[in-house]
């Protein structure tokens, strides 16, 4: 069992809506929980459905990263309510997959909600991405959907990964990553701001950059394929979050200011949304 002393404010904000049968925010966050991809942000609605629609999309959007194809055993680190392999499931067949999660809540709900089809066999696991409890040489692919940022330390998950990928084995992530010239003024805000996000989103770091990225790539012998950046088409996710963060929190307000920040340093590009894909050259 891992433990599950991560704080994830937002995840218990969505679990008590869920319970209380909130379609909004099921139909927004009960399949996947992380940002849109829109081809073109000008055609978002602003509804739940299209957002869903969106979040489906990058999705996708992460696992050509990782070149997802028919009968490969792929893990999905910090896998949420299982979104990502329920969206494999239905588009592949013949793949092993694995969901693993620090939360057993979200995994009891991803066991629920995904039933293997196409001849696809799925297990998900309770764990920690820095600790991973597989063999050496185990999968054809890592994914990490919007959620490395939460891990305990890039480090270790990169050591963790480079050692249970196969040779040809390929990892794929998306993340916030900040340019290196804003870092210090993200120095400078985490001062005024921390203590909100934490309060609201919880432990986490968006605080590495593409260079950091590079020299851990190179660091644990896995070569950095170019990023994709994709910010500009994740920013109709922020009015939708917003308006949706009133209805589930008791904290709705700080969320939606932690958010309407988030928003502003994505819009000014200071921070990026980027797609990151990595072969092992094992
Ligand atoms: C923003 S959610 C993304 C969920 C999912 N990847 C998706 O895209 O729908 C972040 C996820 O990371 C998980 N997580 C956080 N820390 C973790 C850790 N150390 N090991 C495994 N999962 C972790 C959380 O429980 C949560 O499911």
């Amino acid at each position: 069992m891992a433990q599950t002393n991560i704080r994830l404010p937002y995840f218990d904000n969505l679990l008590a809506a869920f319970s209380t049968g909130n379609t909004e925010v099921i139909q927004a966050f009960g399949r996947h929980v992380h940002w849109g991809y829109w081809d073109d942000p000008a055609t978002a609605d602003g509804s739940v459905v299209d957002f869903a629609k969106a979040a489906e999309k990058l999705c996708h959007l992460v696992c050509d990263a990782g070149g997802v194809k028919d009968g490969l055993r792929i893990l999905d680190c910090g896998c949420g309510f299982g979104g990502t392999i329920a969206s494999l499931n239905e588009r592949f067949s013949h793949l092993q997959m694995v969901g693993l999660n620090i939360d057993g809540r979200q995994l009891a709900r991803a066991r629920q909600e995904v039933i293997p089809m196409n001849h696809n066999q799925i297990e998900f696991i309770e764990g920690d991405a820095c600790q991973l409890p597989f063999e050496d040489n185990s999968f054809d692919i890592v994914l990490a959907v919007e959620c490395i940022f939460h891990f305990p330390s890039r480090d270790r998950f990169f050591q963790e990964v480079q050692r249970v990928l196969r040779p040809g084995g390929k990892l794929a992530l998306s993340d916030f990553v900040p340019l290196a010239a804003a870092q210090p003024i993200f120095r400078f805000f985490d001062t005024f701001v921390s203590e909100s996000v934490h309060r609201t989103y919880g432990d986490l770091d968006f605080r590495y950059s593409l260079n950091d990225y590079q020299k851990l790539a190179k660091t644990v012998g896995l070569v950095m394929a170019p990023a994709k950046n994709i910010t500009f088409n994740t920013l109709p996710t922020y009015p939708v979050v917003r308006r949706l963060v009133n209805y589930m929190s008791n904290f709705g307000s700080e969320m939606n200011s932690v958010t309407g920040g988030m928003e502003l340093i994505s819009r000014l590009e200071l921070v990026r949304y980027l797609i990151l894909s990595f072969a092992t050259n094992k």
